[in-house]
């Protein structure tokens, strides 16, 4: 079986072009997993694509990543700020990992500006909108490129 990037997207992020549009934009989860299967096609990768409102799911395809997939792209939403388990999963995972965010958390609440996965990623990108993903596909394929 070929192996893919997992391109994994955490809480709300279902709700991407009608949830508070002034902030993360209108386009809709479909159309970043068509930009990102775009993108990583011109560098000739394959992607799985994936969202769950629920933490333990996450985890299961972090782990699923680190036996069928060559990396991670995670927009964690709000449990970027929460879990300790994306974190400990994400040290385990034995393949490299970006931390992508849509909007500029630094400049929103406070309580978005600790992250508790970014320790444990090769890089993050953030604040650019749905370019946020392309740019972590084409930084992802320049980690594996150079493996
Ligand atoms: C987000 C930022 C998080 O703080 C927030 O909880 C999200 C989306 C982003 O992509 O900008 O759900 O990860």
């Amino acid at each position: 079986m070929k192996k893919s990037i997992y391109i994994l997207n955490g809480p709300n992020l279902n709700l991407l072009g009608a949830r508070e549009p002034d902030i993360y934009g209108s386009e809709t989860l479909a159309d970043v997993e068509r930009r990102c299967a775009a993108r990583a096609k011109t560098h000739g990768f394959d992607i799985r694509f994936h969202q769950s409102n629920h933490e333990g799911q996450l985890v299961d395809w972090i782990h699923e990543a680190r036996s069928n997939g060559l990396g991670i792209i995670i927009n964690a939403g709000a449990f970027t700020h929460t879990s300790v388990a994306l974190h400990d999963a994400l040290k385990a995972a034995d393949v490299p990992a970006i931390e992508v965010h849509l909007s500029n958390v630094f400049k929103r609440e406070a309580f978005r500006h600790h992250s508790h996965i970014s320790g444990a990623v090769s890089g993050i990108i953030l604040g650019f909108g749905v370019t946020s993903y392309e740019l972590a596909v084409d930084g992802l394929v320049e980690i594996l490129k150079g493996k």
